[in-house]
């Protein structure tokens, strides 16, 4: 291209042709970037660019998006499977394996690669910014870029300056991310940002549940009455259990083993019996023949002191009070996050100023007598609404 007609938009790289990486690249192409996808395994660098194809093909069907500019963004993507194919892009989105040592090799590979003024991008779920940016020459232009599945279609990225990120660097990304018309919230870099982290709740509560006995299909009903669109462990099974299991005990693991996340028997050994959901066929459910549970023998012993939506449904309003206590975001923000990110009904800090703090925090503290845990204590600053009288919004 000569320098005439080159676009002033930036040239993006996507590492990573997977779920991620291909749903990334897919968005960039769209708006009317020059990307190179790359990954160092052929099949699925081949695989990934299919599934670009087949997508913007269907959008075509679907009259989302014209032939002219389905063709148009296509004629943009490049794939190549050697890293050294980056070296003009102005911003790098990594979506690789999430691994601390694949990702670290990567950025100090990229180092030496891209321009000195390129943005790094990182879309990893569990891994902290500090990680990838402390070590690097580069750690003002790192940042983390936390899109969710599929990246076409989800409104929501989270963005995670690291302590080192520059300013300007962080409103670039805001702005790039606006122009692919997404909702940016701006999420401190701390264990499973805001989404991964307030949402533990929703399985390890249910998890916990379960352990007790009460069927995972009455437990999904539950949660469904109050709006959700999936109970816990139909989603779960979706997710994977090994993945969520696995961000569960990075989780657990990043916030020095506080109980509120400790990772659940019952999922280890589902995860170790290969029973990982819909993509084993087994998983919560069995996806056999019909939907039918594997907990057959499961008595329904459903306490008779708390619901089960109400018990969840605690456990996930004090995670967002906390997750607002420690700075993570601000109200607005963690609201907007679970609506957008995962879909939930309501922001959990505008469903407790529904419910009234007092609601959250009784439940809170008679889960607390009953078990003797930790993991019930109740936010401080739920006591403080009530001392003061005042809402989150
Ligand atoms: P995936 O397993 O579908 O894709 C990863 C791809 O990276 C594979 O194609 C693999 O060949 C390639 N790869 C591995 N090491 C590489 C290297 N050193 N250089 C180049 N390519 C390499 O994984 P997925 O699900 O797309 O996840 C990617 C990242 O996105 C992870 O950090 C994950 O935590 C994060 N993420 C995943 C979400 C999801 O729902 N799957 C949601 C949000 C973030």
């Amino acid at each position: 291209m000569s320098n005439s007609t080159q676009s002033t938009k930036s040239n993006i790289a996507v590492i990573g042709a997977g779920t991620m990486g291909s749903g990334i690249a897919q968005l960039a192409i769209l708006h009317g970037h020059s990307t190179i996808l790359i990954d160092s395994n052929a099949a699925s660098l081949a695989r990934g660019k299919e599934l670009i194809f087949k997508n913007l093909e269907r959008e075509v069907q679907k009259k989302r998006v014209s032939k002219l500019e389905a063709d148009a963004s296509l004629e943009l993507l490049k794939t190549s499977s050697a890293l050294a194919d980056c070296a003009n892009a102005n911003l790098v989105i990594e979506a690789i394996v999430e691994s601390l040592p694949a990702k670290e090799a990567l950025f100090a590979a990229l180092e030496e690669i891209v321009p000195t003024d390129s943005i790094l991008a990182t879309n990893t779920s569990s891994l902290s910014v500090a990680a990838l940016a402390g070590k690097r020459k580069f750690s003002a232009r790192v940042i983390g870029m936390h899109f969710f599945n599929p990246a076409p279609v989800m409104k929501l990225v989270e963005v995670v300056p690291g302590a080192l990120t520059d300013n300007a660097i962080i409103a670039s990304t805001v702005a790039l991310l606006k122009s692919w018309k997404k909702t940016t919230v701006i999420a401190k870099d701390t264990p499973g940002f805001i989404v991964n982290r307030v949402a533990r709740a929703y399985y390890g509560e249910a998890l916990r549940i379960a352990e007790e006995g009460v069927k995972f299909a009455v437990i999904d009903a539950s949660m469904r009455a109050i709006g959700f669109k999936m109970g816990p462990f139909e989603l779960i099974d979706l997710i994977g259990n090994d993945i969520n299991y696995a961000v569960t005990c990075s989780v657990f693991e990043a916030f020095y083993y506080d109980s509120r996340y400790r990772p659940s028997v019952m999922q280890r050994r589902m995860v170790e019996n290969n029973l990982l959901g819909r993509k084993t066929k087994r998983g919560f459910f069995s996806y056999e023949t019909s939907l039918e549970q594997t907990n057959t023998s499961a008595q329904n012993t459903e306490n008779s002191d708390t619901k089960i939506s109400d018990r969840i449904l605690a456990m996930l309003i004090n995670e967002a009070a906390e997750a607002l206590r420690l700075k993570v975001a601000s109200a607005i923000e963690i609201d907007l996050s679970m609506t957008l990110g995962v879909n939930y009904p309501k922001g959990l800090l505008q469903w407790c100023d529904e419910l009234g703090a007092e609601k959250i925090v009784s439940e809170l503290q008679s889960l607390h007598e009953r078990y003797g845990e930790e993991r019930y204590r109740v936010s401080p600053i739920l006591k403080d609404l009530i001392k003061t009288n005042l809402k989150f919004h």
